[in-house]
């Protein structure tokens, strides 16, 4: 009987995870399907009965869901307990265990994109929101020295801030007003991340050119060896990604978080080595034809 593996969210729209994983199922040849489940808000708790059916296997969950589903989950592994948030459910005959693989699959990417090791290292973090929050664990947990937080509504970094000290309390941690950016010691800092939703095809927010002004005046005092990473995906060249190029920087686009957390989430509901190149392809094919 083929096995279920599928997304959770609302609204799903044109998911990139379903052609990304069908790549995966169809090029290893195995009885798997990947579909998407769009949940109406308030219908969670039943859905998840469903979802303990016997061929699923596993599924992802994405906005608005990502909080929201702990509770009805069995368990929750560590590093997805601290994040308090879930993108990956395996399925234990019916029992139903959370993981997260967006920071994870994220540092995954930036190595194998730039190479770039956080250990030791300075970071400018901007955004507060859900993506940089798993980024910021992830990043701490693999030694990173010192984590700048830059966010539009100051709160929400401090608030960021003060919940990783707990967790990491010799880590050097600031939250900062993210129109204060351009005051930063660049020589210092070895890579900055766009983790908001800045600079994404079609958002409809005035942020893009205010952002994109206080890092692009900056550039010229960075380091050669920073990296710019952005984990916006749609465009893969982000406007914030076009000006380090130009300023002769290395970049790190947000398809190769995309692929690496659901590289992660095939090997824990599979147990089998994902085509990641593969994967890859399909996201980029994907990202062609929105176009
Ligand atoms: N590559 C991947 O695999 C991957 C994975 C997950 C997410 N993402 C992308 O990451 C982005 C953020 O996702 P999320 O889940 O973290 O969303 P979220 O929880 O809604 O957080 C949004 C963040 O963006 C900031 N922001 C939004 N509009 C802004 C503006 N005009 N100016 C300055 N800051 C602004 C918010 O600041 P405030 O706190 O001030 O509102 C917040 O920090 C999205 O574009 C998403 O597609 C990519």
């Amino acid at each position: 009987m083929t096995s279920i593996l599928g997304i959770v969210g609302h609204p799903l729209g044109h998911s990139l995870s379903v052609p990304m994983h069908m790549s995966a199922i169809f090029h290893l040849g195995i009885d798997y399907v990947y579909m998407g489940f769009d949940i109406m808000p308030g219908t969670l708790a039943h859905a998840v009965d469903h979802l303990k059916g016997e061929h699923i296997k596993g599924f992802n969950v994405t906005i608005p869901y990502k909080e929201a589903i702990v509770p009805y989950l069995d368990s929750v592994d560590e590093h997805a307990r601290r994040i308090g948030a879930v993108n990956t459910v395996n399925s234990e005959g019916g029992r139903l265990r959370g993981y997260n693989t967006d920071g994870t699959g994220y540092l995954r990417s930036l190595k194998e994109q730039s190479g770039f090791a956080p250990s030791g290292k300075q970071v400018l973090l901007i955004g507060a929101g859900g993506a940089a929050r798993s980024v910021a664990f992830s990043l701490l947990e693999a030694g990173t020295e010192r984590l700048i937080i830059a966010n539009r509504t100051m709160e929400k970094a401090v608030k960021l801030a003060e919940n990783l000290a707990s967790y990491f309390p010799k880590a050097g941690l600031r939250p900062l007003p993210v129109d204060r950016i351009s005051t930063l010691p660049y020589r210092d800092i070895s890579l900055i991340i766009n983790a908001t939703s800045v600079g994404m095809k079609g958002a409809q927010h005035a942020g893009i050119d205010g952002l994109l002004a206080l890092l692009g005046g900056s550039m010229a005092l960075f380091n050669k060896d920073t990296v710019i990473s952005d984990i916006v995906y749609n465009p893969v060249v982000t406007p914030l990604l076009k000006t380090a190029q130009l300023a002769g920087l290395k970049i790190h686009d947000g398809t190769g978080m995309l692929v690496y957390q659901g590289a992660e989430s095939f090997r824990i509901w599979t147990g089998i080595e994902p085509p990641v190149d593969v994967m890859r392809q399909a996201v980029l094919r994907a990202l062609k034809e929105k176009h």
